[in-house]
């Protein structure tokens, strides 16, 4: 029986029936088209700075790098990238400070540090480019102003983002998620920051190791399947995200053997595009429960945020399963990853995680989590169903002790 208050969302749900998943053009070709649905200039490629060498010439003279401690040195992004400005005769300085989950803190501190740039790029995973999406809008004084739409180009400086992880997609959303101490969690900040321009360069995605490879493609799959179930799902996010999940289905076994080898190019080309395409996904129809569950996982019990949504997974496609609106989704996705149950998915899942999904959790955590979910307005909205603490409380006991 259920227990607590109930909350329906206010997104208006549309089910689009008639998607005909079809292959289109190169997977190449396909991404550079499904990019005209949001503000941002994709370049894809090899030497992807070399191709962008005009666009930086145009931004200015002066160049402002934001990355995390290491990736963007190890890939080799970083070094070619000082070439490429070097050779243009644009200065650049380096804030290599932003730490995994970035605070707000390291925004300001990037800011108080720095003067003004003609232009920003940012290399890493998400959470460098998360927070120099912050960082770009805070040198014009609009961080934290109240903005909730998507902000000008006039409002930011120029922000260049070259994603080194196929998970989070950020290259192709508005979205910056920062942690905040003072509220004991992960927010989305309300201010809507498209990158200007999006460099994805397969090479700077071959030096991961396996754990990050786990949690970053699932974070990409969860990106797609959130996006899918979603309130706010249309026919263009439908047809992203089931490429998407048919990408993530066709490469599982790939994920699963990453612990021990080295997965192909051509893999990790596929998981690139299926995070793009997971980006592209939630620019419109948002990220739901998991997420809305995975980021007090991640904020204190360490859960990498990838693997933070999956854990969630399997009690939220069986809350899905309730609705009928979603039930036909919900076997769509099971034949794409190619189970016959959710069952069987989550055995599939638990193999391809391992350690990563040991999460105790106490009952006052479960308590607790369950009660902050069920104050999160956006994410409610974005389910298209009632939902009680009750069914946060399942969602948690699944997730602890896996
Ligand atoms: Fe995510």
């Amino acid at each position: 029986m259920r227990s607590g208050p109930c909350y329906r969302p206010i997104g208006v749900f549309i089910f689009s029936t008639a998607i005909q998943f079809q292959k289109k053009k190169s997977n190449m070709e396909y991404l550079l088209k499904a990019f005209k649905t949001i503000p941002t200039k994709p370049i894809i490629g090899n030497n992807v700075f070399d191709l962008a060498r005009n666009d930086f010439t145009e931004f200015g003279s002066r160049a402002l790098i934001v990355t995390g401690k290491s990736s963007a040195k190890r890939c080799g992004a970083y070094d070619e990238l000082v070439a490429v400005l070097d050779s243009l005769s644009i200065t650049h300085s380096l804030f290599d400070r932003v730490e995994p989950n970035p605070t707000v803190e390291s925004v300001r501190a990037c800011v108080a540090e720095h003067t003004e740039p003609d232009f920003i790029v940012a290399i890493g995973g998400g959470s460098p480019i998360d927070a120099a999406k912050a960082i770009a809008i805070a040198f014009k004084g609009n961080l934290e102003t109240g903005l909730t739409g998507i902000i000008a180009p006039g409002q930011m400086v120029p922000l260049v983002a070259v994603p080194t992880t196929a998970g989070t997609g950020t290259e192709a959303t508005p979205y910056s998620v920062l942690t905040f101490h003072s509220l004991h969690n992960k927010v989305t900040i309300p201010e809507r920051v498209f990158p200007t321009l999006s460099l994805m360069d397969p090479r700077f995605f071959m030096t991961q190791p396996a754990h990050v490879t786990v949690s970053t493609v699932l974070d990409a799959f969860t990106h797609n399947l959130e996006g899918y179930m979603g309130a706010r799902a249309t026919p263009v996010s439908d047809e992203f995200a089931l490429r998407g999940i048919a990408l993530f289905g066709a490469t599982m076994g790939e994920l699963n053997a990453c612990w021990t080898h080295e997965p192909s190019p051509a893999t990790r080309a596929k998981w690139m595009e299926a995070s793009t395409l997971g980006g592209l996904t939630i620019s419109i129809a948002a990220t739901s429960l998991p997420h809305g569950m995975g980021y007090a996982l991640t904020y204190n019990n360490g859960v990498p945020h990838g693997v933070a949504n999956i854990a969630t997974t399997i009690p939220y496609l069986r809350l899905c399963q309730t609705l009928p609106a979603l039930a036909p989704r919900v076997a769509q996705v099971l034949e794409l990853v190619g189970c016959s149950s959710l069952e069987e998915f989550d055995a599939k899942i638990k193999a391809i995680c391992r350690e990563l999904l040991q999460i105790t959790l106490s009952a006052e955590q479960i308590e607790a989590y369950s009660e902050m979910v069920s104050q999160m307005k956006g994410k409610l909205a974005s389910h298209p169903g009632p939902t009680c603490v009750e069914d946060f409380r399942v969602c948690y006991k699944h997730a602890s002790n896996q």
